[in-house]
Parts: C-alpha cells; sequence; structure tokens
C-alpha cells in the first residue's frame, strides 16, 4: 500500500505525545446511495415525516468517495438495490479481515436482506464468506484495533455474534455495551485513529457506554481522545482514518481541534443528507482487508 509520512504542513503537532503519524493507504467497500430515503424509523435519527433528497445524498456520498480516491485508497463499489435504502450504510454488511468475511445478520427485518446482497459480493470479489449464525450488523458494531476486535452490543449486534466473531478470527474480541440510543452502533460512539499493533490509538464518547465498558476503555485506551457531546451529536465520531488522514464531519470542529494536536490531518465533509439515516462517513465505509 501507499505509504506517506510527516505532519501536515503548517499544523506542527502541539501536544508533547504526538507521534510521527503514518498514513496507510486502504481499500474500502462503499455503496452507491442511490435509493436512499427514510420510510422506517430504526433508530431516533430517523423520521420518515421528514423530506430527503436523494440527488443531494448521491452528491455528498460523491464528495466522500473522491476524498478516498484522492487518499489513494482502492475504493470498490457494491451495486445497489431498490427497495433497500439503508444498504449506502455498507460498515453494516460485514466485517473482513485476512480475506474472510463474516457476514452481517440485520436485527431489523428492513435490513435483512442486505446480508445475503453483501455476502454475495464478497463470495464473488473472492473473499472467504463465513455465513454468521449470531445477529450482527458487521463493522458498525465490530472494530479492529490493532490485533483486537472491539465489539459493540446493547441495541443491534447480539454479544453472542462476538463469541461467534473470534472462532472466526482467533483473536481478542472485547464486548463493550453502548447504552444511550442515539448511539447504538458502535463506531457511532469511538473511532479508531490509528491501528498499528503498538500504537493503537482511539477516540470515544464516554456518556455512551456502560460503567464497566468505560472502565475497559479508560484502562486500554488512557490516550484516547474524548470527543464532547456536541460533536458526538453529529456523529462526529463516526469518522474513518488511514493513520493520518481522519475523514470525519466538517461540522465537528473540537473534535478537529483535537486531532490536529495530536498530529493527524483532519479532512471534513458534510454528509448531513445521509445524517437523517442515522449514519456518517463510517457507515458508508466497510474496510476490505487481505
Ligand atoms: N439507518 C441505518 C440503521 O439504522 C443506519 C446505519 C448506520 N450505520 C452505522 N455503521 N452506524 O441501521
Amino acid at each position: 500500500p501507499e505509504i506517506q509520512t510527516g505532519q501536515p504542513a503548517g499544523q506542527p503537532a502541539t501536544k508533547a505525545e504526538a507521534r510521527q503519524r503514518k498514513a496507510i493507504a486502504r481499500s474500502v467497500l462503499m455503496c452507491k446511495p442511490e435509493h436512499f430515503t427514510v420510510v422506517y424509523r430504526i433508530n431516533p435519527w430517523m423520521d420518515p415525516a421528514l423530506p430527503t433528497d436523494t440527488s443531494l445524498a448521491v452528491r455528498q456520498w460523491q464528495t466522500l468517495y473522491d476524498v478516498y480516491i484522492s487518499l489513494g485508497f482502492d475504493v470498490k463499489l457494491i451495486d445497489p438495490i431498490e427497495g433497500l435504502p439503508d444498504m449506502v450504510y455498507a460498515a453494516n454488511g460485514g466485517m473482513v479481515i485476512d480475506g474472510i468475511a463474516y457476514g452481517a445478520s440485520f436485527t431489523h427485518p428492513e435490513r435483512q436482506p442486505e446480508g445475503p446482497a453483501y455476502m454475495k459480493w464478497f463470495g464473488d470479489n473472492g473473499f472467504t464468506v463465513a455465513v454468521p449464525e449470531e445477529i450482527n450488523e458487521g463493522e458498525g458494531d465490530f472494530l479492529l484495533v490493532g490485533d483486537t476486535i472491539l465489539a459493540g452490543t446493547g441495541f443491534r449486534s447480539d454479544s453472542r455474534s462476538h463469541q461467534e466473531l473470534g472462532r472466526v478470527y482467533n483473536r481478542e474480541v472485547i464486548t463493550l455495551t453502548l447504552i444511550n440510543p442515539s448511539f447504538y452502533h458502535l463506531d457511532t460512539a469511538l473511532a479508531v485513529l490509528d491501528s498499528t499493533p503498538g500504537q493503537e490509538h482511539i477516540a470515544y464518547l464516554p456518556s455512551a457506554f456502560d460503567a464497566p465498558s468505560l472502565a475497559i476503555l479508560q484502562e486500554r485506551y488512557p490516550d484516547a481522545i474524548i470527543v464532547n457531546e456536541t460533536d458526538a451529536a453529529i456523529l462526529g465520531l463516526n469518522s474513518y482514518s488511514d493513520g493520518l488522514n481522519v475523514v470525519i464531519a466538517s461540522r465537528a470542529k473540537d473534535f478537529e481541534r483535537q486531532l490536529i494536536e495530536h498530529g493527524y490531518n483532519p479532512i471534513g465533509v458534510d454528509l448531513s443528507e445521509l445524517l437523517l439515516g442515522g449514519g456518517g462517513v463510517k457507515c458508508c465505509t466497510l474496510e476490505l482487508r487481505r
């Protein structure tokens, strides 16, 4: 993969502990929101009474796609399916590590057909598919940090899927329980900034987690960036990092400031239309790890 190093010009790190950040171009899967709309309500962000603008959603999504291309990412696309308006949130389509795609099995009937659609894409594109037995919503709830998988539960993925995930990948899986319905997927409450083993770095919203989960996060990631409620409330944590460049919601200003202090290069995008469905940058991004 392409490697880019160094501090962004004119943005010297101000934190003593800020380290040299390193970009590794990612391979990701996305789904163009050609059929995006809000016609059901499965999270507090969604209101079918509010109008949505599908062409604006497509234009905003295109800006995210263009940013990834400019960062040298290999971006794959899955065809959107009519009648599956949430398919744009590709993160939920599964989890992919070591060329093995653990498929999704959605909580809500409205999204259940997406599971097989994504598994078909994985199979057609050279990934080994692990068909899930347990309810899970893919990278929405599972985040790889170093060699550990942080796994969310409470609203969507069943904690039994965490054990299944551990068996599929033979990696440590840490269960984290979410308690605020507005932050119903782990990737709405926690962002992986650096996944390099030995220098793992994350950002999170403490109030989204129950006390035991918060204690685990504090113990394992003492230098984490703590994101405030204002930035979290526009899904600012729902961001995607290549180790140096962090693509975030452009309105998440305090998070942006903290990222710069820690030596990252934040890149803001506006996905306001997709926020109407309860998703942001990370939700639209499924990492493909060969
Ligand atoms: N409307 C979708 C749902 O409620 C949004 C999914 C957002 N995805 C995510 N990875 N957080 O399922």
